[in-house]
């Protein structure tokens, strides 16, 4: 009897985990605020407008609105070389900033819910595990 008590705690912790429930999208918009200020603000900066010509906007930014899933690859694996954002045109890098699954969900919901953006998208972990290098641009 005894030795069964560990795969008892085991089964009971993977079912705590199985079990966990997703964030409410408030929720995880809440958590993408924190993630922002500490990974994208510095550039992209509160206002969520960039800097022209050097860091391009979040805010009403018609780049992320047409592809969610493209933003979603540069944010988790970087994004360089020639984009155009609001008729604008950008040739900068932007680093992977090592954020996991969930984070990068969080932050997702954040951008696409302030400065007056709107968007009907729920973004999960799941969405963003499922986007892969090879994600189309
Ligand atoms: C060191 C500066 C820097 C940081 C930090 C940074 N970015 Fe960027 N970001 C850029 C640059 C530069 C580009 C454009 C890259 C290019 O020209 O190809 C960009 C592009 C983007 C784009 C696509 C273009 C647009 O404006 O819609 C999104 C979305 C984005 N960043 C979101 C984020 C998020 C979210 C974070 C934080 C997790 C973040 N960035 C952190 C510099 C940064």
């Amino acid at each position: 009897m005894r030795i069964l008590i560990p795969f008892y705690l085991l089964f009971l912790s993977l079912l705590s985990i199985a079990l966990r429930p997703q964030k409410s999208k408030a929720e995880s918009i809440a958590a993408g605020q924190e993630i922002y200020q500490d990974f994208c603000v510095q550039c992209h900066l509160s206002n969520g407008e960039g800097v022209s010509g050097v860091f391009p906007p979040l805010k009403a930014s018609d780049y992320l609105f047409e592809d969610i899933n493209r933003s979603i690859k540069g944010i988790k694996y970087g994004l360089k070389g020639e984009i155009t954002v609001n008729d604008e045109n950008y040739d900068g890098v932007m680093v992977s900033q090592g954020l996991d699954n969930e984070e990068i969900a969080d932050v997702m919901n954040y951008i696409l819910n302030q400065w007056g953006n709107q968007s009907e998208e729920f973004i999960t972990p799941q969405q963003v595990a499922e986007v892969s290098k090879s994600t189309l641009n």
